[in-house]
This record gives structure tokens, C-alpha cells and sequence, in this order.
């Protein structure tokens, strides 16, 4: 029996996908590319190029592969960009996961950990998050996947399909090998931007606003390492297995960093001096977002082993150093 994993030639779908098959399952990749990259995708893997909307395509897929469980990474994620094409987010994140919803019905397909966001709680009402929490997504990303997040809901009571949301915060880091990472085009996240700096590819990294109501007045994150987030999916996956129910679990570590603590951070990291300038702030940036993991931890006994941002960096730069064009090198 194999797992599928939409979206597995992505950054957060490629690292799960190494985790499964170093955990000895079989894995087949389902991925349009769009997004994501050929050689992201582990050489056992079976990779199957389509769209999730072609229904015939996807009929395909599980009528010639046994697939026991799913995992469902394949999205768009740039918030800015959801904001001035809302249509293009929810046809391709709400009509994409319909689709494989669908698919997963008629071949009787019962699990599916679904890839969920920080997004779905909009301004945080207090902190850290609790998945009980109140969910006002503030932009398009967000709305589209808590709108998933309520189908899969409806169809766990109708078809009996279980599914595990999980809920990232800012995830970062790459595989400790280096030979993967985050290689996004246009990229707009904070370290592989700053590394990019660090590499000579930028003069240097734009602080978005720094008047927020936080210590040093740059908003705050929780960062969580991608093999860390890896190991959540796996372990979620088999929760379902044994016979969990659908849930939904926060991903972060719990601790928050500001911008200003993540450039210092990786100036320690890379040894370059990184330098910096304030400019206005991104529009729709929560001041201050920090998951609650302890859901996680409990329930699915989630043990992250990437507890410093000094480490969540020194992998990201690994990765970039040995890459600085990503996938192209
Ligand atoms: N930032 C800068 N300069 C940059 C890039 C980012 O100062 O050049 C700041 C942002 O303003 C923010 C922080 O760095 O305060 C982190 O920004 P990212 O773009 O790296 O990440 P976000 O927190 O905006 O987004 C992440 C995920 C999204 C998810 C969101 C949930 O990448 O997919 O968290 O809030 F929707």
C-alpha cells in the first residue's frame, strides 16, 4: 500500500516525502509543477505529473496505484498575491482538495492529512494560539483552506473520510543533508530571503515595519524546522491508520522571534554581516503569531527535535550555499 502525496515536489511536500520513504513507506508523488521541482522528488518515489482538477487524470492515479492514505501539500501559499486573485486561490486550493475529496470516495479511501496554515485564525485573540481559537482568516490563503478544513469535516460525517489538519506557522529549515530545500519563485519568506543576502544575491534584507507593538518593534513569528513539521505528518498519518479521529493540531515550537532576532540570528549563522534596512510595513502582517503545540505534542506524542533558530538557520544555509540557484544548480 502506498501514500499519496499531492504537492510532493514542493518544499514542505518534498522533505515529508523523504521522511516516509526513510520510514520504509511507499510513496507516490502527485504534482503538476507548477510550483514545485522534478529533482525535489526522492528517486524512490513514484512520480505522477497532473492536476489535481482533472478528474479523469486522478481516477487514474488511485485506479493504478494501492493508496492507502493521503497527503495533501498541493497549494498555492502566497498571501499577497491570494489578496488581488482570490478566484485563482480558491479554484486551485477549495476546487483542487474537492476534487481529490471526491476521488478519495469513489475508491474508498478513508485517511487524509491535509496541509493547514496559521492563516486560519486571522489577528490572533490571544497568545499563544489554541486550535480553539477563533478563525477570521484575514486574506484569501487563509479562507480557502479553513473552507477545506470545514469540508473535510462534512465529509468525515458523510463518507467516513478522517483527516488531520495541521496547522503551520512559519516553517523554515531544509533537510540536514542539504540536497534539499526552499527554492520558491518568486520567493518572498524571510531567511531564504536574508540568505540570499548573506550570498551576495541581495544588498540587503527589507525589515517590513518596525513600529509594531513588540520589544524591538518587528513582528514576531514562531518558527518551525521542515523535518520537524515532516515528522507531525507522519505521525499523523499513522494516528489515522489505528483508528483516530479527524482532528485538527497547531505546528509551531511556541516560542516567537522577532525579524530583527532572525537577521541577528543569521549573521551569527553565515558570519556575514547581513545589512539591513527599515522600510514600511507589508500590508495584512499580524504583529505577533505563536502556536500552542501542546495539542500535538500530547495527542500525537509530536517530539520536535529542532529546538534553536540557530539550527532551523544553519540547515536552511546549508542548503543555500550549496545551491544559491536552488533546484537550477
Ligand atoms: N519579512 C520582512 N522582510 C522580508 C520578508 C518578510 O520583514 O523581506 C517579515 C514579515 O513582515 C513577517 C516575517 O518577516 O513579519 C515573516 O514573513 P514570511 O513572509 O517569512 O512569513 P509570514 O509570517 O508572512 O507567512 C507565513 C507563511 C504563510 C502563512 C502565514 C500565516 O509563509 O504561508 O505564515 O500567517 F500564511
Amino acid at each position: 500500500m502506498a501514500v499519496l502525496v499531492c504537492g510532493g515536489a514542493g518544499y514542505i511536500g518534498s522533505h515529508v516525502t523523504r521522511a516516509l520513504i526513510d520510514n520504509g513507506e511507499e510513496v507516490v508523488v502527485l504534482d503538476n509543477l507548477i510550483t514545485g521541482h522534478v529533482d525535489a522528488v526522492h528517486e524512490k518515489a513514484k512520480l505522477v505529473l497532473g492536476d489535481l482538477k482533472d478528474e479523469e487524470f486522478l481516477d487514474r492515479v488511485f485506479r493504478e496505484n494501492k493508496i492507502d492514505g493521503v497527503i495533501d501539500f498541493a497549494a498555492f501559499s502566497l498571501v499577497g498575491e491570494s489578496m488581488t486573485e482570490p478566484l485563482k486561490y480558491f479554484e486551485n486550493n477549495f476546487y483542487g482538495t474537492l476534487c481529490l475529496l471526491k476521488a478519495m470516495q469513489k475508491h474508498g479511501v478513508k485517511n487524509i492529512v491535509f496541509s493547514s496554515t496559521a492563516a486560519t485564525y486571522g489577528e490572533p485573540e490571544n497568545i499563544p494560539i489554541l486550535e480553539t481559537d477563533k478563525t477570521i482568516p484575514t486574506n484569501p490563503y487563509g479562507e480557502s483552506k479553513l473552507a477545506v478544513e470545514k469540508m473535510m469535516k462534512w465529509c468525515d460525517q458523510a463518507y467516513g473520510i478522517k483527516f488531520t489538519a495541521l496547522r503551520y506557522f512559519n516553517v523554515a529549515g531544509a533537510h540536514p543533508s542539504g540536497d534539499i530545500g526552499e527554492d520558491h519563485s518568486p520567493e518572498t519568506h524571510l531567511i531564504p530571503i536574508i540568505l540570499q543576502v548573506a550570498l551576495g544575491k541581495r544588498d540587503h534584507i527589507g525589515i517590513f515595519g518596525d513600529d509594531y507593538p513588540t520589544a524591538d518593534g518587528t513582528c514576531i513569528r514562531d518558527y518551525i524546522h521542515v523535518m520537524d513539521l515532516a515528522d507531525a505528518h507522519i505521525l499523523a498519518l499513522k494516528r489515522l491508520y489505528k483508528g483516530g479521529d479527524s482532528a485538527i493540531f497547531n505546528l509551531g515550537n511556541g516560542e516567537g522571534f522577532s525579524v530583527k532576532d532572525v537577521i541577528e540570528v543569521s549573521r551569527k549563522v553565515t558570519g556575514h554581516p547581513i545589512p539591513a534596512v527599515v522600510s514600511p510595513r507589508r500590508a495584512g502582517d499580524p504583529a505577533k503569531l505563536v502556536a500552542s503545540s501542546e495539542k500535538a505534542i500530547k495527542e500525537l506524542n509530536w517530539k520536535p527535535k529542532y529546538n534553536t533558530l540557530d539550527e532551523i538557520i544553519a540547515t536552511a544555509w546549508k542548503w543555500h550555499k550549496n545551491h544559491p540557484n536552488g533546484y537550477e544548480d
